[in-house]
């Protein structure tokens, strides 16, 4: 399971970078407005961080416009993936990309055909939204379940990569599906480290070994 950040914020990615768990970073349009930077820049900054996959997402709407986008945003480093959304002209552009070498991310995907259409493009991730569909009143963690069956009767190696990741439990539920990656808010990466019981384990481990009064070194 690779684990992303969906985040702009570069100086959480930094500090999170150095867990060494973090293998890629996820952005989007409302991600990079909030950041307040330059797309190009921001993109550049955290491709240093990461060397792993980080998707920056194409704002055009017709294909062609969307692989003159992707092709720019791709020259920025060699780690960028172009993120499309999962529409006809979307999926036209990824079959561009794919010809190309430049890994795609179909993002906004919320069926099991639709994803099927976005791995039959040759999409390298396709990226379903569970948090959305749960608002939605749907279930989200279906959707996984049945992408991860489509994908696997029909060997696609189009990544499912679980995007609108909002608590452990989708997390946890995702993992146990078998989805290849999720893209993660930097507050439940940093949830996913803690229990209560190894905290309350450690201290009264800690606390009886002073009592030894010995030192390991
Ligand atoms: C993923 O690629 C998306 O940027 C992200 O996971 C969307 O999450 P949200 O539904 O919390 O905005």
């Amino acid at each position: 399971m690779q684990l992303f950040l969906d985040t702009t914020d570069t100086a959480t990615l930094r500090a999170l970078a150095e867990t060494g768990l973090v293998d890629g970073v996820t952005t989007n349009p409302t991600l990079i407005a909030k950041s307040g930077r330059n797309m190009t820049e921001v993109i550049a900054e955290i491709c240093e961080i990461i060397q792993g996959p980080v998707s920056a997402e194409v704002t055009a709407v017709e294909a062609a416009a969307m692989i003159k986008e992707g092709e720019k945003l791709a020259a920025i480093a060699p780690n960028v993936v172009v993120k499309v959304p999962l529409t006809v002209e979307g999926l036209k552009a990824v079959q561009t990309f794919s010809q190309s070498g430049i890994m795609t991310n179909v993002t906004l995907c919320f069926s099991a055909l639709q994803a099927l259409m976005a791995a039959k493009a040759g999409a390298t991730f396709v990226s379903p939204f569970v948090g959305r569909l749960d608002d939605h009143g749907a279930e989200g963690m279906g959707l996984i379940q049945e992408i991860r069956t489509v994908f696997d009767n029909y060997d696609f190696d189009t990544e499912i990569l679980v995007a609108s990741v909002r608590s452990l439990s989708h997390l946890k539920e995702a993992v146990l599906i078998g989805a290849d990656c999720a893209t993660l808010p930097p507050s439940v990466f940093q949830d996913m480290f803690k229990h209560p019981l190894t905290d309350r384990g450690l201290d009264a481990f800690l606390a009886d070994w002073a009592k030894t009064g010995q030192s390991i070194l």
